[in-house]
């Protein structure tokens, strides 16, 4: 069965990889979250999407300039709407006090494929341990030096490999990578592919899907999980679907 992910939370209706948008993820049974982790000036993984806080906060340079007091000073609410002015970053170690006592899948996207921020796999990777939450978290980057980083760390964890480009022989790619499972850009979603990863044991999941339509194709196709900003309707359609 198909696993809904609220990308970001649910982002569509509160400020992406904040707080509300967790709450209510969770208030509308999404089984797992999926968030975006960079990493502060003093090395705290923090949780955004953008290398810059241009879009979503109120300062306009690099996350990675600021020490983690400094980031939680900043807006990252009324980009989104007036109604959530003051919504602070959130930190990894926050989001992971949260939700280890809620019964939900975890995603940790390391958002290293533009900015090589060093050891961050470790870093990451000792706060989910310590907290006892690796058999629910799967750890997913853009970036392949990283996918290896990850999967030497521990060989029963759950990595991921993303992909929005179309790659030749992509279950033998991520297979060669070490990565257990591949989340890609819903444009590459086809039968095929699925069988390929399938037979590879590979797990697939599909990113960003906000269709209907798109949600149909995921479940037919047996896509082993999707990231929606909107876990609602993914998880009303998904009943429906399944009955
Ligand atoms: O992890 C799936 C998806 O979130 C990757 O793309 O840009 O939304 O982080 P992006
Ligand atoms: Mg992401």
């Amino acid at each position: 069965m198909t696993a809904i992910f609220a990308h970001r939370g649910a982002s569509k209706y509160a400020p992406e990889n904040t707080m509300p948008a967790f709450e209510l993820a969770h208030k509308m049974n999404a089984d797992g979250i999926e968030t975006d982790v960079q990493l502060s000036k003093d090395h705290v993984p923090i949780l955004i999407h953008d290398e810059t806080g241009k879009r979503t906060t109120d300062f306009p340079g690099l996350i990675k300039d600021l020490t983690y007091r400094q980031i939680k000073e900043l807006d990252a609410g009324t980009w989104f709407s007036k109604q959530f002015a003051g919504t602070s970053i959130v930190s990894l170690e926050e989001f992971l006090q949260w939700i280890e006592n809620k019964p939900m899948r975890i995603n940790i996207e390391l958002k290293n494929n533009k900015i090589d921020y060093p050891h961050m796999e470790a870093i990451v990777f000792e706060m989910v341990k310590h907290f006892r939450l690796l058999e629910r978290t799967t750890f997913s980057s853009f970036n392949e030096r990283s996918v290896k980083k990850l999967v030497r760390l521990s060989h029963d964890m759950d990595v991921a490999f993303i992909t929005s480009k179309k790659i030749k022989q992509l279950a033998h790619y991520t297979e060669q990578l070490g990565a257990n499972a591949v989340h890609i850009k819903y444009r590459l979603l086809q039968a095929k592919l699925v069988d390929e990863l399938r037979q590879k044991k590979l797990a697939v999941r599909v990113y960003t899907v906000n269709k209907q339509s798109l949600m149909k194709k995921c479940f037919q196709l047996g896509s082993d999980g999707i990231f929606t900003d909107v876990p609602d309707i993914a998880v009303h359609y998904h009943k429906q679907f399944f009955k």
